[in-house]
């Protein structure tokens, strides 16, 4: 079996593997087992200047292979371009977007300085995966290079329409770019769709027709049986009895204005104010570890929501009641398993999302004798897949308001048959058969 070299912007930590591990690292746990693997990106440290060679590390068949980010580079590369530039444009906020030329610079050096530290490692026939739109020109540094191994990207977030990509300075440079590839993996159909059509309107046909959707899924049975083991352990246990009998409605997201949390906020408030049946009955457990928190646009949105949840909790608690938990603490993966199983509904909300996985763990970790609901924005990927969701379009409270309405009343009949449609897609569509299809695409 041919070696596989992962590339990604973030390396998992070794410590962190099993359930605590983060969610690439889960996805790809299947074709790593299965074959030697070099995974190659950044260290997760800044230093003086980014450094040319990297730092090796082995772990079995695993090797990691990361470089420190010089700190203007860090800047430049990835709270500039990456994250103030091409991560909202992505996500089609481009009002959010800033532009500055030498952030472009700087993305494009650390591109290059990546494929010129990992070239030395690559063996002939090595399958190379690239991963996110940090690496839009990696493959086509590796290329000038002088490599010819098969060479695969995947986009893990949106890909918005034409027009609105191509509004972005320097936007036609990544499609070109992006041609490098052998396989250009998305999420959905309708991504594929933008960005063939990008693609051909720059005049890259043959890389249009390389753009294919694979959709991401999770280890659905590991998920389920991580939800029914941590929900009778302490941390699951103390929280149900600080619930007091009141149903749960669960959120998770990072700390992010894609994931639609100010209209979620108002969304919940406008439930209390509209069904006011719900009032004491309900508690809304809103977990939201702080991301990015050293680029501008995600220091304001932490503002926001301090203040939508000041607003709700000060109008609706009562002297035993707070309507909306809210930390901005990451809390482990396997205590979020047991609450989820516990809550009577996901509320998964985005304004865009590429997949969205917590959307999938939700339903994974259900009891199956007595599922709680998803409430799910129409612009998350997932939303293509698990049509027993209450859809919800994310912009507006009201509905959001009305679904939740919808899933905290739905009687169980109509529970088990849309948890048990959704539940056999996440299970089937799982991370083994994600990372199997594309391999085999990428294998040619
Ligand atoms: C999204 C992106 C990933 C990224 C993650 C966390 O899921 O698609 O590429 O790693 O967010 O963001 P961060 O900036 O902390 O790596």
């Amino acid at each position: 079996m041919r070696r596989l070299v992962i590339v990604s912007n973030r390396v998992p930590n070794p410590r962190e593997r099993g359930p605590t591990a983060g969610g690439l690292a889960v996805a790809l746990r299947d074709a790593i087992a299965r074959r030697e693997t070099l995974w190659f990106g950044w260290s997760g440290a800044t230093a003086e200047a980014t450094a040319t060679e990297p730092a090796i590390s082995r772990h079995g068949q695993l090797t990691l292979a990361t470089l420190d980010l010089g700190r203007e580079d860090y800047r430049r590369y990835y709270q500039g371009f990456a994250n103030a530039t091409l991560w909202p444009t992505l996500h089609y906020r481009l009002g959010l977007a800033t532009f500055d030329r030498q952030d472009f610079t700087g993305y494009c050096s650390v591109n290059a300085a990546f494929a010129v530290a990992l070239a030395p490692l690559l063996r002939a026939d090595d399958l190379v995966w690239v991963h996110d739109f940090h690496l839009f020109a990696l493959g086509a540094e590796l290329r000038a290079g002088g490599a010819k191994q098969r060479l695969g990207f995947f986009l893990h977030v949106p890909f918005p329409p034409r027009a609105l990509f191509c509004a972005l300075p320097r936007g036609a440079e990544l499609l070109r770019d992006l041609a490098a590839y052998d396989v250009i993996g998305v999420q959905t159909t309708e991504d594929a769709e933008n960005l063939a059509a990008a693609l051909a309107a720059e005049g890259l046909p043959d890389a249009a027709a390389r753009v294919a959707a694979f959709p991401i899924g999770i280890d659905g049975e590991g998920f389920a049986s991580l939800a029914q083991r941590e929900a009778t352990k302490k941390e699951a246990v103390r929280f149900r009895e600080s619930l007091a009998g009141r149903g749960l409605v669960i959120g998770v997201d990072r700390l992010d204005y894609t994931k639609g949390l100010p209209q979620r906020f108002c969304g919940y408030g406008q439930l209390l104010k509209r069904f006011p049946e719900h009032r004491s009955k309900v508690t809304y457990l809103q977990v939201t570890p702080v991301s990015r928190g050293d680029v501008a646009q995600y220091r304001a949105l932490r503002r926001e929501l301090d203040e939508w949840v000041g607003r709700i909790n000060g109008h609706y608690a009562e002297p035993d009641w707070v309507p909306l938990r809210y930390m901005t603490r990451a809390v482990k993966r396997p205590v979020l398993a047991g609450f989820m199983r516990g809550a009577r509904a996901g509320l998964v909300t985005p304004l865009r999302d590429g997949m969205n996985l917590v959307a999938k763990e939700y339903v994974a970790a259900q009891d199956p004798a007595d599922p709680g609901v998803l409430v799910l924005s129409t612009g998350a990927g997932a939303a293509r897949e698990l049509d027993g969701a209450v859809l919800v379009n994310p912009l507006d409270p009201d509905e959001i308001a009305e679904g939740l309405d919808q899933a905290l009343t739905m009687p169980k009949d109509e529970r088990l048959d849309r948890w048990g449609r959704m539940n056999a897609l996440v299970r089937d569509g799982n991370a083994r058969a994600w990372s199997k299809g594309y391999l085999a695409a990428l294998e040619g």
